[in-house]
């Protein structure tokens, strides 16, 4: 099947190239002509693992296009998903600002029958104001395809992505499950076509409507927030009954009707998703004069919980001025350079208010996109190795959880830092071996 994608970014880029990758042609359209450049010169701008050489052989192989001209897009495929950014808007809500575009677009150019997949992430609604959007284009410039009767011109269906950054290219080539909203069984057999050679027995294809489908994806995310949130609450109470919250969270994961996933306590979730999708659904239920309980506080824990370790921080060392702070990887999970919303942003400028005298951090891969957030700030420094930040730190926080260093150099962390303090906000160290070794250690829910 030839298929179209707007917007060529974290996600889009892995769809388009895992579409490509089961055989179908792929033009990737993107408003950002540097981005579409680089990548038809093989500079994959993001990080995420095993992209890079699918999208280099795929584009080689003709399967994958890569193009700024909408219109070439729209004439080129039946199917076109819009995949463009749904970031907050200054009121929490998502931004629909480049979905309308890119129906309106679509509405302008098509020429024949198109089937416009909304793959973004977007509130209950949104399909129907697609609809609206595409139909007025049509009716503008008296589209023929109108034919004095709308229906059968086009078809909007909702296609929510669930893939994971960092583990992108494995969840979408065998997702747990696919879902769409459908109106029509013209719209249907386009999207079996689309996606007939990722189906398995326990992995389906299903249809539902449109509301609904656009629906699932906010109630997966938040309810995942959710489960943080609550292993979080659980991890403070530990913490003042001097209970152990790895024990916990172990054996309630083992009774299935809980799952062990989404139960470690730390400092709280972060990333591109989970903040603005949680605060979305929260303002999506205003709209509707519903109150989101239980989200709502969902929200309310991980704001104090991002925070969290610098109030652990304080706790041993009272006055920061004149301290130099080390910070162990920045963005909100390992093996991935998005930094939108992660929680080492607030900690940064949190420890900055608190006059420290230095942060040297280091991460393997958000480093440049973390220095272009703090362009001008000399008291950040970001240094070229794990053991180059720990040079004279009177303390070390643990932000995220990169495996390589489950089994650090703890001897020659000691002899680098000048205060053996270490805040670990992913409790992915032994506690009774780095007590044994002299450090202050301290852990979420210790
Ligand atoms: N990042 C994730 O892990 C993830 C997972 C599942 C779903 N989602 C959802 O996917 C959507 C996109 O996420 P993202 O992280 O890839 O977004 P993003 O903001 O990183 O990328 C969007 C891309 O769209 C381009 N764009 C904007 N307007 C355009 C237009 N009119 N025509 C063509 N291109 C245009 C931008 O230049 C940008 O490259 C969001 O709704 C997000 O919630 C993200």
């Amino acid at each position: 099947m030839k298929i179209t994608i707007f917007g060529t970014w974290y996600v889009w880029l892995v769809t388009g190239t895992c579409l490509a990758e089961v055989g179908h042609e792929v033009m990737c359209i993107d408003i950002d002509q540097n981005k579409i450049d680089k990548l038809k010169e093989g500079i994959i701008p993001i990080y995420e693992p095993g992209l890079e050489e699918l999208v280099k052989r795929n584009y080689k192989e003709g399967r994958l296009l890569f193009s700024t001209d909408a219109k070439t897009g729209i004439d080129f495929a039946t199917a076109i998903f819009s995949a463009v950014g749904t970031p907050p808007d200054e009121n929490h809500r998502a931004d629909l600002r480049f979905v309308k575009i890119v129906a309106e677009t679509v509405g302008k150019h098509m020429d024949d029958y198109k089937v416009f997949i909304n793959k973004s992430t977007v509130p209950v609604g949104t399909g129907e104001m697609c609809k609206n959007i595409i139909k007025q284009e049509l009716e503008k410039r008296n589209s023929p395809l109108l034919g004095g009767d709308l229906e059968g011109g086009f078809d909007v269906v909702s296609n929510p992505e669930f893939l994971k950054e960092w583990a992108a290219v494995k969840d979408f080539m065998t997702p747990d499950r696919i879902v769409c909203g459908v109106e029509s069984e013209q719209a249907k057999k386009v999207m079996n076509d689309i996606y007939k050679s990722f189906i398995r027995a326990d992995k389906p294809l299903v249809f539902t409507d449109l509301k609904s489908s656009e629906i699932i994806k906010y109630a997966a995310n938040a309810f995942l927030a959710t489960k943080i949130s609550f292993i979080n609450e659980i991890a403070n109470f530990s913490e003042i009954v001097g209970a152990n919250i790895s024990d916990i969270s172990k054996w309630i994961g083992l009774d299935p009707r809980i799952g062990s996933k989404f139960l470690h306590a730390g400092i709280g979730y972060g990333g591109s998703c989970f903040p603005k999708d949680v605060q979305a659904l929260i303002e999506t239920g205003k709209d509707f004069n519903y109150d989101f309980k239980i989200i709502k506080a969902t929200e309310q824990v991980n704001k104090i919980q991002k925070v969290k370790i610098v109030d652990m921080l304080l706790d041993k060392i009272p006055d920061l001025s004149w301290k130099t702070i080390a910070i162990w990887w920045l963005a909100f999970k390992p093996k991935t350079d998005d930094i939108r919303d992660a929680p080492s942003l607030d900690i940064i400028e949190r420890l900055i208010g608190l006059w420290v005298s230095k942060i040297k951090a280091f991460d393997p891969v958000a480093m440049e996109n973390v220095s272009r957030i703090f362009e001008n700030q000399d008291k950040l420094t970001l240094t070229f190795t794990n053991y180059d930040a720990l040079k004279w730190a009177d303390a070390l926080l643990v932000l995220t959880e990169w495996d390589e260093f489950r089994n650090a150099d703890f001897d020659k962390i000691a002899t680098l830092m000048k205060w053996n303090i270490i805040i670990d906000g992913r409790n992915i160290w032994n506690k009774d071996d780095l007590l044994e070794r002299g450090f202050v250690y301290e852990w979420i829910g210790k």
